[in-house]
Parts: C-alpha cells; structure tokens; sequence
C-alpha cells in the first residue's frame, strides 16, 4: 500500500471514529470592492492604500503608501526601524519578493548576547539598540516602488508625512497598546518624549502629533533612502545606539542594501502558492504544512475535527522540526529549501505520522506563548489593473526595543533576537535555535513571517499574512485550507477560530471556541498536551472573484483590522 493511500484511509477511519468541531458562529459579510482593495491592521493605514489607488497608483505604490502610514499610525509594529517581506505578482504574472529584512550590525558576533558562562541574557536581545537589526523597511518600501510602481515619492510618503505632522486621533487599541509600555519606555527619555503626553498616557480620542517622524518622512521623500540612511536621520540613529550600549554604525546603515529574490512556489490542491523564501522560513513551512496537509482528505475528516487536527499538528511538528535544523540566511548558510519543499520529502515525513496517536516532540521547557502575538503587521493590496501586493514588516517585539530615535521619532527593531543566540535556546516565540541561524556580521535573522498570494487559473485569487511570529505560517495554513478545503468565504476563513504546534513546545495551542470539548478530550487522549490561548495570531486577507468582478476583504477581529475596497 503507498503511503497515500494508507493516509487517505486512515483519514477516513479518523473522520468515522473521532468526533467533529462545529464550524465557527456566522461572520459578517466580506467588504466589497469593485476596482481595489487595501486590508490592514489600521484604517488610516487602510485608507492612504485606497487613496493612492483611487488617483490611478498600482497595488504596489498603494503598498509602499500603506507601509508608510503604519510607521506613523500603527507605531507597535509598522515601522522604519525595523524590516520584512513583500510578495508582488504583477497583471502579467511577473512574481516576486522584496526581501528587506534587518542584518546583524558588522560588529555583531556571535555570542554576544551570552553571559561569562556561555547562559543567554534575555533581556540583551530584547530591549535597547543592541538588540537591533541595521533596519530595512525604507530600503525595501522604496525599491519597491523604484521596480515595481508607477507613481513618485511624494505621492506615496505625502500621506503618512500629513499625519505624522497634522497627527491623527489616538485609537482605544493605541492608547491601551502605548499606556502599557509606559514603564518600559521610561527607560528611555526619547520614547517617553514621543509617545506620552509629558509623561502621561494617551488617551483615546487625543491627537498623537509626531514632529521628529515628520522630519524623517520629509528626508525620505526628498532625498530617497539617502535621506535615512546616510545625512542628519542616519546620525541620529548612530548616536540614539551609541548612548544606549547598541553598536550599529554609519558604516552600517550606508551599506544595508534590500534584496529582490526568486519568491517560493508550490501547490497546495491545483492552486498556486506564491510566499516567501529565507532568509524567512515562513513561506518554507508553509508549503511543508500545505504539502502534508495534501495527503489528507481534511473535508471528509471536518473542519477542526480530532482527525483534521491531529494531521495540521503532526504536519506542523515536522515542519518545525526541519526549521530548527535547516534554516537561515541563504546567503550566509546552504539551506535545502528544493528538498523541504518538494511532496516527496512531505510524503516520507509523514511515514511515522499514526493516525491515532500524537506524534511526542522532544521535551523541552517552554517559554511563555502569551508574549508571541504582540509584534508584526501583515497589509494586502489588489488593485484594478490586476496586481496583487502581500506585505508583512515588523519591529519584532511591540515597539521592538522600545527606543525611539532622539529626534528621528521611530523605534528602532529588537530583530537580533530571531537569531540563535545560542544552539537549543529558544527565542520569545519559543523557537529553537540552530547553528545555520547563528549571529554573523552582516547576516540576516531567520522570520517566520508568511506573506503569501494564492492563485487559481493563472489569476489571483487570495492574499493574506499574519502577524504572530512562530504562529504566522501555521495561521496561513489554516485560512488557505479553510478556504479551499471548506469552502468559507475570506472573512469566515479569517475568523475562523484557530489552532498552533510548532513541535517545541510541545503543546497544542487552541483559541476559544477552536475545539468542541469532545475534541479537546479525544486530542488528550491521544497524547496531546493541549492549551487554551486568547488568540494564535492575527491575519488580514483578500479574495478576489474574477468571475463576479468584485475584491472581498476579510480584517481580523482579533486585531482592528480594518478593509477598505472601492
Ligand atoms: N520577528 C518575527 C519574525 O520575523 O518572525
């Protein structure tokens, strides 16, 4: 018997014997838009994106806009301190990636987040500019458009610079988001300058005016990345690194330069799936999620029954088992990505896969899983040419390492902790490092982060990504099967509640309402540890319908998710 067919009826004895979950409770209809669509964690960021769409700019100028106004109106996570990934396909099926992705300062080696005795010292990688990346996001928004869009700077940088001048109403998420970081940030007199009111916390419904960043802005409209990386912006950020024990240099951020790469492709059930290649392992997981996820006929199983969950999990368990071994900077390490990626090895992966029992992930302590959602921004844009634009960009942890640039008016990133700061320890997502992910100078982390476009018949037909680190390609999983296995529209597939194992921990996160009780029963029984979270991550997704002519939005509730066709 093939390994296939010894899956399919083993899947079809699992969806007899082990009981269903109910599909989730009725989610409001998906926002419509006849010519374009922008989703993304903010509507201001939301609204410059349409802005830009409805005076004739491509998906790409909106995308670049979008990224822009989240460095102003979304300051957790969007950014120009920090880095990520943009996944293009262009009308004529031209596809690819901006990787603008942060690198390990030239000083950077790679135990210097350890102690004397060889132990991690966590705070290191996380808080103040040692815990910096050399940032990207300006780099890569503005090459981006150098490639890829139609309109000039100012049409793109004008909207986030009015609201970063003029400044906007402060969102409850906003305030409660700024208000909790208030002990931290007094750290750091740059921060407290830029984001309370003298010391005291925003309050919903405040202005939030930021000055320093519309200085920024400016340099960058006028004078391209020049104006970040090298001049008066590039100083601030040497000497704001140097006052706090950071170690990036001039040097540093003239040579940081984003990178166009072949983006990953592969399948999933005759669709075509576009998403990111390393340095994130996102788009690498994904396809090894999806590849495993093939062998089972998840339908007859049901949505989020023991058997569909136990197959997403031990697919996840050995993807991220091959994370940890395999992956990082592929200009810096070899990473397999041909051989992960391909059926055949998701086929030999699963020969131990026993339908009846979990698979054991070698017993490591966790970290905390609830610090894991806080970080990271996904935005989708369509446009009515037919381009379709899937960015996700973060600071790594809320407002990265919670310094603001004196004078500059943005935080700088803490991505140096996607590194392996040591072989075995695990990172704030609990992610196992390996040696391929050791800190060299000038390489860049492993992410995890996932933008990825799907496309049926040679169009378009879905874009989405997550914010949620480690939870990111896992979350991408879920919302493509939803939709292709379950039939759910995009805002049924987004809401849908959740579940998450990246092997170690060895644990199977679940949202509320993700698992009937019976199911979380038959799950135990299985050998599952499993765990109720708040939330796994948080996704924004697009659909589009070439047949009906309409772009269908789905935002997240989980986040203030926010689309906005026209
Ligand atoms: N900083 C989170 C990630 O890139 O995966």
């Amino acid at each position: 018997m093939t390994s296939r067919s010894r899956a399919l009826i083993l899947s079809a004895a699992a969806a007899l014997l082990f009981p269903q979950s109910r599909l989730p409770a009725a989610s409001h209809a998906p926002v419509r838009g006849r010519n374009g669509m922008v989703v993304s964690a903010d509507s201001l960021a939301s609204s410059a994106g349409v802005s830009v769409l409805r005076r004739g700019g491509n998906a790409v100028d909106a995308a670049v806009a979008v990224g822009f106004a989240l460095a102003v109106t979304y300051p957790e996570a969007g950014n120009l301190g920090g880095g990520g990934f943009m996944v293009i396909r262009m009308a004529g099926g031209e596809s690819t990636m901006i990787d603008f992705r942060e690198k390990a300062p030239a000083a950077s080696t790679r135990d210097m987040y350890l102690d004397a005795g060889g132990r991690p010292i966590r705070e290191k990688s996380l808080t103040g500019p040692l815990a910096a990346g050399v940032p990207g996001t300006v780099d890569g928004l503005l090459t981006a458009l150098n490639e890829y869009g139609s309109l000039g700077r100012e049409d793109v940088i004008g909207p986030s610079l009015a609201l970063a001048d003029l400044g906007f109403p402060v969102t409850d998420h906003l305030a409660r988001a700024l208000g909790g970081e208030i002990p931290r940030f007094a750290i750091f007199p740059s921060s407290m300058k830029t984001f309370t009111r003298k010391g005291r916390p925003y309050r919903w419904g405040d202005t939030l005016r930021q000055p320093d960043l519309a200085v920024t802005l400016r340099a960058i409209m006028e004078r391209g990345a020049e104006g970040f990386y090298s001049g008066d912006v590039a100083a601030r950020i040497v000497a704001e690194v140097k006052k706090d024990g950071g170690i990036i240099t001039a040097d540093d951020l003239r040579d940081y330069g984003s990178v166009e790469r072949d983006l990953l492709v592969g399948s999933y059930r005759g669709y075509e799936i576009l998403t990111a290649a390393p340095p994130s392992s996102g788009g690498v997981l994904l396809l090894q999620i999806l590849n495993s996820l093939e062998r089972f006929d998840l339908q007859r199983l049901g949505w989020n029954s023991s058997g569909a969950v136990h197959a997403l999990a031990g697919s996840c368990q050995r993807a991220f088992a091959d994370r940890s071994e395999y992956l990082g900077d592929p200009d810096f390490v070899q990473v397999p990505v041909g051989e992960l990626v391909s059926k055949e090895y998701s086929a030999a992966r699963l020969a131990d896969f026993d339908s009846m029992r979990a698979s054991p992930s070698a017993r490591i302590s966790s970290g905390d899983p609830s610090l894991a959602d806080h970080q990271t921004t996904h935005y989708c844009v369509a446009d009515r040419f037919g381009n379709v634009v899937s960015v996700t960009f973060t600071l790594n942890g809320l407002f990265g390492c919670k310094a603001v640039v004196d004078g500059a008016g943005f935080f700088l990133n803490n991505e140096m902790d996607d590194f392996t700061v040591k072989p075995g320890a695990l990172n704030m997502f609990s992610l196992v490092g390996g040696a391929r992910n050791q800190i060299e100078p000038r390489k860049r982390m492993l992410s995890s982060m996932t933008p990825t476009i799907v496309v049926k018949d040679n169009r378009p037909f879905l874009v989405l990504g997550a914010r949620g680190g480690s939870r990111i390609p896992t979350t991408v999983a879920q919302i493509i099967a939803n939709v292709i296995d379950f039939g759910m529209n995009v805002q049924e597939a987004v809401d849908a509640p959740r579940v998450h194992h990246q092997w170690i921990p060895d644990t199977l996160l679940y949202e509320k309402r993700a698992l009937e009780s019976d199911v979380v029963r038959n799950l135990g029984s299985m050998g599952y540890v499993l765990q109720e979270v708040e939330v796994t991550a948080r996704a924004e997704a697009l659909m589009i319908d070439s047949a009906g002519g309409w772009v269908l939005g789905g935002a997240d509730p989980r986040e203030e998710g926010y689309a906005l066709g026209y």
